[in-house]
């Protein structure tokens, strides 16, 4: 009977990230980039029972975190919706499987945010951003199917609760 487990492909391919979080800003995200196109073009790389909700809302599965960066599954049911956030980190996302809608803010005060750009995210879909910012947005499953996407994070999940830097009220058109 088969076990699940990550494979050490995996293990390696996270490890040589963790080390290109060394490097300089536009060499680690074209490595993240990297990474997590492997990963969306071989889900076998992952453990698949990190794929799966384990509540309601957001599900979020650590599949590998060190000092320097951190990997995340994340599930998101039917009618999930993040609010308005940036990030105080680098923030690389790739779509696995579903489809989210991803809306784009622009700041008008350190509360309050209006709607710029919205996108569907598709399977295979990768973005990587800085915390250079103003880089707020908003993810949303509006779809009736579950959806999940990995993330890669610039900070260390044993010191930091979250990606998180600030969340955003949208302004009242
Ligand atoms: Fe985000």
């Amino acid at each position: 009977m088969s076990q699940l487990f990550v494979p050490a492909e995996t293990a390696a391919l996270m490890a040589d990230l963790a080390v290109s979080a060394r490097r300089s800003p536009d060499a680690y995200l074209a490595a993240a980039r990297a990474t997590l196109n492997r990963i969306l073009s071989r889900p076998d790389l992952l453990d698949p029972s990190r794929l799966s909700a384990r509540n309601p809302g957001l599900s979020r599965n650590l599949l590998f975190g060190t000092g320097e960066i951190s990997v995340w599954a994340m599930v998101w049911s039917p009618g999930t919706v993040t609010p308005v956030h940036d990030h105080h980190c680098s923030c690389c996302f790739g779509l696995l499987r579903g489809a989210l809608r991803e809306t784009w803010y622009r700041p008008i005060s350190d509360t309050h945010a209006v709607p710029t750009l919205d996108a569907v995210r598709e399977a295979g879909f990768v973005a990587c951003m800085l915390p250079s910012g103003p880089n707020l947005h908003r993810i949303a499953n509006d779809r009736p199917e579950e959806a999940v996407s990995i993330h890669v994070y610039g900070y260390d999940h044993r010191t930091q609760d979250t990606s998180i830097h600030r969340t955003y009220e949208v302004a009242a058109g």
